[in-house]
Parts: structure tokens; sequence; C-alpha cells
């Protein structure tokens, strides 16, 4: 609790200054330039010897599967049919692929959606379970076979994360497996990986990781590990995220942005994440807006909101992303600006008129739970006002 007096209308959820807690990582990272040079060694260190690559169409003709398969022995399968924001069936397809080839490793490139989409259909393939009984919390009951994580995008964290983000055809709604089983086993970071990605996507992941960062800084359920690892991706994100969207092939801009990500993913992964995704995740499913995107809208509004509440931890946040920040809020809107990131929630068609399904779905969030100040239907709604 801060000692300085609210304003009425701030209402703030008690932070336990000596909260018990448990934190896991069981991924072991390996990361900087030519690591992918190590995938061959790594496979047979695992005792992988019929690994099957999983990734989407994007990856393949971006030439980064190419570049990943010369350093595989021999010819490994691969399924492509990935599709972004994966769904239920298509988890079904490459879960088919694995149990039908009998492949005791899963090699997982891409963003996001290939990464999540591969842990989920390991995870399937290995408890012989449709995808949808895993989704929920703690539902995958058998450790799934040996998952390789090779991120192409610097946002989602997703090679060191227990979740799995996936959009149920049947109910167009997203729904997520959480397990500490679908955890990769490894993680490849290598940063030559990354510098084809476009200007725009650059920008988007990297607020997409940002607001990991922040959402899991402010976080009720944090800890002395996660609030560590928080601080420092803010700190790596505001030192390489204007120089990777403006110069492409800067290597220690692009390790610095894949670093960043998964150190975010780090402290989230324990601590869940705020009011941002907690807006931002239905209405990119609502709205076909980009994940990285629709977290760019709402993140400064959050922080605005949060700073009311928590101005003291806001603040050392805010010297984190950029020394001599006025606000968090001021930061991180000038840095999205920097990136490019200037739609507004009216770009993508949003009008007033849609905001209530979203604040229902974000209140019933337990992303709405972890954020610091208490926010109701009217607040949630103003804060999608603001970003319009
Ligand atoms: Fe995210």
């Amino acid at each position: 609790m801060t000692g300085s007096v609210l304003p009425e209308n701030v209402q703030l959820r008690e932070r336990t200054a000596l909260r018990a807690f448990d934190y896991e990582i069981p991924t072991r990272i390996i990361g900087g330039p030519a690591a992918i040079a190590r995938l061959g060694g790594e496979l047979t260190r695992y005792g992988v010897r019929n690994p099957v690559v999983i990734t989407d169409a994007g990856i393949r003709a971006a030439g980064i599967l190419d570049i990943v398969l010369t350093h595989l022995p021999g010819s490994v399968p691969v399924f492509d049919g990935i599709a972004s924001d994966p769904t239920t069936d298509s988890v079904e397809e490459a879960a088919r692929v694995i149990r039908e080839g009998v492949h005791d490793g899963v090699i997982a490139i891409g963003g996001g959606s290939p990464l999540d989409a591969a842990k989920a259909a390991a995870a399937a393939a290995t408890t012989g379970r449709p995808v949808l009984d895993l989704v929920g919390p703690d539902k995958v009951d058998i450790a799934p076979t040996t998952l390789i994580a090779v991120p192409t995008t610097a946002g989602t964290g997703s090679e060191v994360t227990r979740f799995c983000v996936l959009s149920d055809a049947a109910s167009r709604r997203k729904v997520s497996i959480s397990s500490m089983r679908v955890m990769p086993k490894l993680a490849l970071l290598d940063p030559e990986l990354t510098t084809g990605l476009p200007a725009g996507l650059t920008a988007a992941t990297g607020f997409d990781a940002l607001a990991h960062a922040v959402e899991s800084y402010c976080s009720v359920w944090n800890n002395p590990i996660s609030e560590g690892h928080a601080r420092h991706a803010v700190t790596l994100i505001g030192t390489h995220l204007r120089t990777a969207v403006n110069r492409p092939a800067d290597l220690p801009a692009r390790m610095g942005m894949l670093a960043a990500s998964c150190i975010a993913e780090l402290a989230a992964n324990s601590t869940r994440l705020g009011l941002a995704h907690a807006l931002a995740v239905p209405l990119g499913a609502a709205h076909s807006i980009p994940h990285g995107i629709a977290v760019a809208h709402m993140l400064p509004e959050m922080c605005a909101f949060n700073e009311e509440a928590e101005p003291a931890r806001c603040a050392e946040l805010a010297r984190c992303l950029a020394p001599g920040a006025r606000s968090l809020s001021e930061a991180v809107r000038a840095l999205r600006a920097d990136v490019g990131l200037t739609t507004r929630l009216r770009d993508w068609k949003v009008t007033e008129r849609d905001f209530s399904p979203i604040v229902e779905l974000a209140l019933s969030s337990d992303n709405t739970r972890a954020n610091p100040r208490i926010a109701g239907a009217n607040e949630l709604t103003d804060l999608l006002r603001a970003a319009a």
C-alpha cells in the first residue's frame, strides 16, 4: 500500500509484502548469434532420433525454415499448416502428424502461434486426448514429447511459458491450456533468425513483450524473482526496440529484444498479466486486430490508470524504460509513437457499441484480478474509450 492518500475513485488491491511464492522455469535457454547451429547436437543430447518440425507457411516463405533444416541431420519431416491465431483444428492435425510419424521430438519454429500450437499438439499427441480436453489449468497429465522452441519474433515469449492460447473453431473464443508440462525443454534464441522481420511486426511484437513485463511488474501476484526479470525486460526494450525497428539487421538490438521477450515471460509466467491483456485479448479476437497492436492500444491507458494508484512503483518502472521519464504512461506513449504504432481503436472500426461484450470477457479474466487497481465495468469501459 502507498502511504499517500488516494483519490476517492481509486480502489487498490491489497499487496502482501511477504506473500509466499513458487517460481519454476524448467526450460533451458541457449542464445546468441548462430545459436541455431547447435540444434542438431542438442537433439542428440536429448536423445531425439525422429523429430518433426512444426511451423507455419510464413516461416517457410521467409526462408527461415530452410536455414533451420540445414542444421538438422538427414531429412526431417515438416508440418507447416499452423494458422495465425491457431485453431484447435490445426493443432489436432499437427498432433496427428506427431502420432502417426511416431515422432519422439518436436522442433517448433515461429512466432507465438506456431509455438503455442506445437506445445499443444505435443501434449495432445502424448496424452492421446483431444486438445479441447486439455484446455484449462493443469489438465496435461503426462509430460509431452521433447519440444525445442525456436522463436522468430521477439514478443510472445511462448518459448518459456506454460500457456498455449488457441482459437476454438466451434465457439470462436480464445481458449488456453495452462500447464507447466507444456513448457519447452529448450529455447533457442538466435537473433539472426529475426533480422528479416518487418518494422511493423517488430514494433507490434516488441510492444507485446513490453506489456508482459509491465503488467507482470504491476501484478499483485508478482514475486521477488519475477520483479527483477520484469524490470530488466523493460530496460532492454527501452534500450533496443527503436533500433530493432529502424535498423533491422542490427544484431545487438535483435538479441536485446529476443532476450527481453523471453525474460518478460520469465516474469509473467508466474504472475499473470493485467488490464491491457484482459482487454486486448477479446478486442483482438472480436475485431481481428493483431495481438501486439491490440495490446499497444491498451497499455498506456492501463499505465495511466495504475499510476494513479501506485505512483511510486510506476515511476520506478518508467525510469527503466526511459531514464528521466516523467511517468510510465508517458514513456510508453513516446515509445509507441517512435516505433510507428499510431492507430487508434476507431481505425479498426471498433466503436462504443462494441465495448460491452469486450468488457464482459475482460471482467472474467484472471488478468483483471491481477491488476493492482480494482477495475469494474465502468473503469474498463473508460479505458477502451480512452483508446478509441
Ligand atoms: Fe501478449
